[in-house]
């Protein structure tokens, strides 16, 4: 399939080093994945579902113990000391290699080696790159054929150039003792092993194209961030990009993927979407800077996707798609989760395979599918997909936006008064802790740029390329603002209602950027004039309603700022002191 020397040694080295019985190559070809779908079937490690209404879908489960990613066995190693910092996991190269080389040892003996040539990125756009990943799994390959552009595409944008990603999974007995997802940024390759949980074993997605790639932006002028992509598009067919990083599972594919309320949707504004997770942005010979969305599909989580949530993600999911560690309604053999609609099939299994009634076992505090279940499904099949996906210069960003959930600190919105308070404000990020990660879900944890589980670097230096990058643009950076979806009332319940609606946040974003919304100076940065956030339509939500949304509570303030302070002391010397002067600027002007 390829005369790239670097990839055919590449291949054998792997070979040797984990001796499958067979080596076969993934070529991108429908009559290749046709027959590795049958057997996977055949052996259980699929199930084929109703072809009539889930046309080309499938279904997988995990083992139990590995539904999320695994933070505390994911490892960043390379020969920088420094690296080894306040969220990034780090590790001596040859000490890790020599821990995990027994691993690997004749790991695939019995076994079929799968080699997965991928592109991250439009075929033929000069910021796409290219990785190679090996693996034992029939579903890994399935998956990468979706979240990527795998096989001879993929070769050929490689061409003869030996700067190609190497990426090895063997996937063995599910050991989580010895389970490890590991990156060694300076050699361009990613070991993981004993996981089959996507997020630890596409390695296109998290561990290239956000811990590999933000360190290849680091050394080489570019940025690759956990944000969405969106395009609105006005009445006159103008579009604006804006991009936004938000901590895992705060509905990200779901702002994505919005669909406007009726007042803007009359006046001809539509939403497109050109990505759901990561961008990764290169100054333009404008000046500007532009974003590709590196992947090819959606990894989306499936609780609480519905008709009225998003629409068009549930829609993108009735072809060609896999799902995993959802409910198999036994039924009408389709899938179910919670939140799909009110009424729980009788007759299905849970996502561990026990069969049971379902309204039964929800009535008793059970789940049928997992929290952190999800469905991998193709862009393609996104009825909003914007126009430019394919675009392999990518699309100008206009504003970038920052948030988490706070049930009480940050505003609905507010924009930095700069570039450098708007890193400082991605830099203070924080949210409850959800179950797309393992470990304890609720509590409240530091996120920087929703970066915290993907750095694949030191987190000072992280912050000192934003700002290196807000010098490079000038006048023409992107606007930084923070938004907040998640205040909540005394009795914990949400106050704005989100989804849809939050257009009409983004609409004051992206008047703010064009000069065409005044703002109300705060201690903490503009905020809207409550009565200049559109509520036309809005049950239940008056201008007081906004009033207390866009509420700053100076004490909480403080201590947030505490917080910040705390982190970047334990992140160490690498914090630029730009970022130290913002917080103590942000102390004084809450303390007046
Ligand atoms: C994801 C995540 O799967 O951030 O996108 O966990
Ligand atoms: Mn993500």
């Amino acid at each position: 399939m390829t005369s790239n020397q670097h990839v055919l040694d590449w291949v054998k080295e792997m070979e040797e080093l984990m001796t499958p019985d067979k080596t076969i190559w993934i070529d991108g070809s429908e009559g290749q994945l046709r027959a590795l779908r049958e057997q996977a079937f055949a052996t259980g490690e699929l199930t084929e579902l109703n072809q009539e209404e889930l046309p080309g879908c499938v279904l997988h489960h995990t083992a139990k113990n590995d539904v999320a990613r695994v933070e505390d066995r994911t490892f960043i190693c390379t020969s920088n000391k420094a690296d080894d910092c306040m969220m990034v996991n780090w590790m001596d190269p040859n000490e890790m290699k020599a821990k995990l080389l027994p691993l690997y040892k004749n790991v695939m003996a019995g076994r079929t080696m799968y080699v997965i040539p991928y592109c991250m990125g439009p075929i033929g756009s000069p910021f796409s790159k290219v990785g190679v990943e090996v693996t034992d799994s029939i579903y890994v390959v399935l998956n990468m054929d979706i979240m990527t552009r795998v096989g001879v595409k993929a070769l050929r944008q490689l061409g003869d150039s030996n700067d190609f990603v190497r990426g090895q999974h063997a996937r063995a007995d599910i050991d989580p003792e010895n389970r490890y997802i590991v990156q060694f940024p300076e050699d361009n390759a990613i070991w993981s092993i004993n996981s089959g949980y996507g997020g630890n074993v596409l390695l296109g997605k998290k561990c290239f194209a956000l811990r590999i790639a933000s360190y290849q932006g680091y050394k080489e002028g570019w940025m690759a961030e956990h944000m969405l992509i969106l395009g609105i598009e006005d009445p006159q067919g103008n579009v604006d990009y804006i991009t936004a990083a938000f901590p895992s599972a705060c509905g990200k594919t779901n702002l994505a993927m919005l669909i406007p309320p009726e007042v803007y949707a009359k006046q001809g504004y539509k939403v497109w979407t050109v990505g759901d997770d990561i961008a990764w942005m290169h100054i333009g010979d404008d000046g500007r800077l532009y974003a590709i969305n590196p992947e090819n599909g959606f990894f989306g989580v499936a609780p609480g996707t519905n008709e009225k949530s998003n629409p068009n993600a549930l829609h993108t999911t009735m072809k060609g798609t896999i799902f995993t560690n959802v409910a198999h309604n036994l039924e009408n053999n389709t899938v179910w989760w919670e939140g799909l609609d009110k009424n729980p099939p009788e007759d299905v299994q849970e996502w561990t395979g026990l069969a049971v009634d379902g309204k039964e076992y929800i009535a008793n505090g059970g789940k049928l599918a997992h929290p952190n279940s999800r469905f991998t499904a193709p862009a393609a099949n996104c009825p909003c997909l914007s126009k430019e996906f394919n675009n392999p210069n990518g699309v100008p960003v206009t504003a970038m936006v920052f948030g988490g959930r706070r049930a009480k600190t940050a505003p609905l919105v507010y924009q930095s008064f700069s570039w450098a308070h708007g890193v400082y404000v991605g830099s203070a990020m924080a949210s409850e802790t959800t179950a797309a990660a393992a470990g304890a879900v609720g509590v409240v944890r530091r996120d920087p740029m929703a970066m915290r589980p993907f750095f694949g670097y030191n987190v000072g230096d992280y912050f000192a390329h934003w700002l290196e990058m807000g010098k490079k643009l000038g006048d023409k950076a992107p606007k930084i603002f923070n938004v907040n979806w998640f205040r909540t009332d005394d009795e914990g319940h949400f106050i704005w209602p989100g989804f849809g609606d939050n257009m009409r946040v983004l609409m004051w974003i992206l008047k703010r950027c064009k000069g065409e919304a005044e703002a109300v100076e705060t201690a903490i940065g503009y905020e809207p004039k409550p009565e200049d956030i559109d509520i036309t339509g809005l049950d239940g939500v008056t201008v007081d309603t906004i009033k207390g949304l866009l509420d700053v509570d100076k004490e909480l303030w403080l201590e947030d700022v505490k917080g910040v302070e705390e982190l970047y002391a334990q992140i160490g010397d690498h914090v630029p002191a730009e970022l130290h002067a913002e917080a103590a600027a942000l102390r004084e002007r809450l303390s007046k």
